[in-house]
């Protein structure tokens, strides 16, 4: 299996990556890191505990990473994802106890013990990976690329041009880019991935307790998304960027340059993707930009399925 890290900010879509990265065969998921985003990060930090005590995820350490970002202000999606960052489910008080180490000494840790580089997922802001490189620059090489659901080739989606990952903490996404290979899992991908009353469904029909805490989880989220964008089915934003290390042949890439826009008065967090090639500048990540949504989602049902 592949050696991943997963740093989130559950979050409804993160908690379902999480439950995926924990649950797939292709992975095995060495730690989880949490970032300020959907809510504070304590707020996420007890999110994810909470996930982890519903499904019984008791071997994989998790910690409190930072609680803004590099330079910004910290802005919380309330409007998305409720006061607690996981509105919706009556959430147990978690069992399951945050690691004694800082997100960043967890990362490091984790990276130095493996025997070949990992994968970090991110699915937030990414404040913790860039501070992780800050505070330890010789890891670099321990990290085998960056898969992250941030970013947007066109629209956004908290700004016109900039999508809520990369507008929170823009400085961060360039820092990383320019530091680690990385994988862009934008909403050009994600936002084919929608949760339909018939995949709402197929959690329910689950009949455990992790497929009833999905499907309320994604009714909620879906009812916000109704409200706040008018969408009818939400897109499941997440657990796409970890399906495709589990499965690279769920998304159609490219290789493009990609540059984060940090000085923009109206377009901060922008990412800058040149599919056709009009600036000359060097490829810089691999975007990606097609998603082959059935296999995605049996591929996460079969995943939410093996919590007994
Ligand atoms: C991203 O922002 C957060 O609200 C979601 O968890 C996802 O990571 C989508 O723009
Ligand atoms: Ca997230």
């Amino acid at each position: 299996p592949v050696p991943v890290v997963l740093d989130c900010d559950p979050g409804h879509d993160d908690a379902l990556a999480l439950l995926l990265a924990h649950a797939d065969p292709r992975l095995d998921l060495r730690a989880v890191t949490v970032v300020h985003g959907n809510q504070t990060v304590d707020r996420c930090l007890r999110n994810a505990l909470a996930v982890c005590t519903v499904a019984g995820i008791t071997g994989v350490p998790v910690a409190r990473g930072a609680d803004r970002p590099l330079v910004r202000p910290l802005r919380v999606a309330a409007d998305i994802h409720g006061e607690s960052g996981l509105d919706g489910p009556l959430l147990p008080e978690p069992t399951v106890r945050a690691d004694d180490r800082d997100a960043v000494t967890l990362l490091a840790d984790t990276l130095r013990a493996a025997d070949e580089p990992v994968t970090v997922v991110a699915t937030g802001a990414l404040t913790n990976v860039a501070l992780l490189l800050r505070a330890h620059p010789a890891l670099r090489d321990r990290v085998r690329e960056v898969v992250w659901m941030g970013g947007s080739t066109g629209r956004g989606n908290i700004q016109p041009l900039a999508e809520a990952n990369a507008a929170n903490d823009p400085e961060a996404a360039a820092e990383v880019l320019d530091a680690l290979p990385l994988t862009m899992v934008g909403l050009d991908l994600t936002h084919q991935a929608l949760v339909t009353p018939e995949v709402v469904a197929r959690f329910t029909a689950l009949g455990t307790p992790v497929g009833t805490l999905c499907a309320e989880l994604m009714t909620f989220f879906g009812d916000r998304y109704a409200e706040v964008f008018g969408m009818t089915d939400p897109p499941l934003h997440d657990p796409v960027a970890v399906a495709m290390v589990a499965d690279p042949t769920l998304v159609r890439t490219v290789r493009a340059n990609l540059v984060v826009e940090t000085q923009g008065r109206w377009t901060a967090g922008a990412t800058v993707v040149d599919l056709d090639r009009v600036t000359g500048r060097p490829d810089t990540a691999t975007v990606g930009l097609e998603l082959r949504v059935g296999a995605f989602f049996d591929l996460l049902l079969d995943a939410v399925a093996t919590y007994r």
